[in-house]
């Protein structure tokens, strides 16, 4: 998998940087670190790391999760669109995903992208040049430093911003664009610390804007007809589910330009645990309908030994290299076991820094049979009963409606990232209910606090927190969903 001329803009002015500062720190006094206690917070956020924002900014000081914020506006959960007939777009981050989840924006019809954002000029001339090529108007491009993006924001013209940058400024960045009006859509994960999950959460509710996952693996193909399948009742009751994230990314981490600044490999010196935890959990927690009829209540974690970034480097990397003063504490294999409120259970790896072919493990259990993935294999009764694994391909007429009209889509990653796109773009356009919300991207994300605190606490169980405030006992589609009128 591919990791997966400024201009004067005399557009509604945004909150200023003050205030945003300010809204962060009075919020998460009143919202607490939990899981990620104050000092953990501080022992693993290491400073500054390139790219990234100082820890003191990110990581207001508050002492306990136990108790449920206040809500500070009415839920978001079935909350639509504003229907528009063109989407206006702005992308802050132009660099491996962002650079190319462009061309996707450009191909999906009605969509317009209006504004480009990244510290390097020569990434976003580039993504600008693709902009004009798709016979768009010239965009607005903004390149004055790191907190440019802050004027990306604040523009009239935007509906939608996509955030692609190193993982420090999704918090940020998210938070900046709900204040200014806009939805927005982040890579994964949604931030790094569980007091910004819920300070997303409130802000999503208070500003009325959605702020989204956009967790490309849920528009899998296998994905969404496992997904179909399972609420069909195929699986039968449904018991067990387990996702991944484990991709062999030594020779990306240590390249010395692929991630800006070497931002990612500066994580594993950081914080032990699930640090990417959306690939795995984001397709499983559908599958088990998690914030629509079921919810993930604690998570139990434990790490191995972190030795694989250290041998790769003594065997690749040439002495003298900047890396060779890091010293790495993210545990090669992190595994997760998540229970849920009806007692299914959920197991979610992550290991990026060992060889192995890719895998996000995908499966379903449940009384009728099961699925596997990597390679997908399928077995339930009464289609099966003499031990051997099914051909999933026999099931293809599962498939969702998404993937009948698209069946070869373009882009990478098989083609999900552009279904992803597809959908989000139509759903702002006809003005639909977004196949999922703020309170599924900071359930998605919680594991990477979460099994920090639960590795730290030698695997205690750690609670879960009920983002939706106890609306996830109600029923709801979510991208298992319906093709709908244009
Ligand atoms: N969903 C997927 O399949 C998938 C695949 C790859 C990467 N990702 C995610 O995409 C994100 C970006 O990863 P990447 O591989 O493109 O990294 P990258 O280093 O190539 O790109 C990050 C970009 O952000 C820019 N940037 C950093 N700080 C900025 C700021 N303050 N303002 C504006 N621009 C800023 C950098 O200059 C760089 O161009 C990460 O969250 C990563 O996890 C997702």
């Amino acid at each position: 998998m591919n990791e997966a001329a400024p201009q004067n803009h005399g557009e509604e002015p945004g909150p200023s940087r003050r205030s945003l500062l300010w809204t962060a720190g009075a919020a998460g006094a009143g919202l607490g670190l939990g899981g990620l206690s104050a000092q953990s917070a501080a022992a693993d956020s290491a400073g500054s790391a390139p790219g990234g924002r100082p820890a003191a900014q990110s990581a207001p000081a508050a002492e306990d999760l136990s108790a449920e914020p206040k809500r500070r506006g009415p839920t978001m959960i079935g909350v639509p669109f504003e229907r528009r007939s063109t989407v206006r777009v702005g992308l802050i981050g132009l660099g491996n995903r962002g650079g190319s989840m462009i061309d996707l924006f450009l191909a999906v019809p009605g969509v317009r992208v209006v504004a480009l954002c990244d510290i390097v000029k020569e990434k976003a001339a580039r993504a600008a040049a693709k902009v004009t090529a798709a016979g768009q108007p010239m965009p607005a491009v903004y390149t004055n430093g790191e907190d440019d993006f802050e004027n990306l924001c604040a523009r009239g013209d935007i509906d939608f911003v996509y955030v692609a940058t190193s993982w420090d400024w999704h918090f940020e960045m998210c938070r900046t664009a709900m204040l200014s009006g806009k939805h927005v859509g982040v890579e994964c994960p949604l931030a790094m610390e569980l007091h910004q999950l819920w300070e997303l959460v409130n802000l999503s509710e208070r500003t009325r804007r959605h702020c989204m996952q956009l967790e490309n693996c849920c528009y899998g193909r296998n994905e969404m007809r496992v997904l179909r399948m399972a609420h069909a009742g195929l699986f039968g009751d449904l018991l067990h589910a387990a996702g991944a994230y484990n991709h062999d990314l030594r020779a990306l981490l240590f390249d010395p330009v692929y991630y800006e600044n070497g931002w990612r490999r500066q994580w594993h010196t950081r914080l032990r645990g699930d640090i990417y935890s959306t690939h795995g959990l984001g397709p499983v927690a559908n599958y088990l309908d998690v914030n629509r009829g079921d919810r993930a209540v604690r998570i139990t974690s434990v790490g191995s030994p972190s030795l694989g970034l250290a041998a790769y480097r003594k065997e690749h990397v040439p002495p003298g290299d900047p890396s060779w003063k890091e010293s790495y504490i993210e545990a090669d294999r992190t595994i997760s076991l998540i229970q849920t409120a009806k007692g299914r259970v959920i197991r979610l790896e992550h290991d990026v820094s060992t060889p192995h072919p890719y895998s996000r493990v995908n499966s379903l259990g449940g009384t009728k049979g099961l699925f596997e993935d990597y390679p997908e294999r399928i077995y339930i009764e009464p289609d099966h009963t003499d031990d051997q694994w099914g051909d999933f391909g026999k099931y293809a007429h599962w498939d969702h409606w998404l993937w009948k009209e698209h069946a070869n889509p373009p882009g990478g990653h098989g083609g999900m990232d552009y279904i992803l796109i597809f959908r989000l773009m139509q759903s702002l356009r006809l003005g639909l209910v977004p196949d999922f919300d703020v309170y599924d991207a900071a359930t998605w994300t919680a594991p990477v606090p979460l099994s920090n605190a639960s590795i730290k606490a030698k695997g205690a169980p750690q609670e879960f927190p009920d983002f939706t405030r106890g609306l996830w006992r109600h029923k709801r589609p979510g991208m298992d969903s319906r093709k709908p009128e244009e």
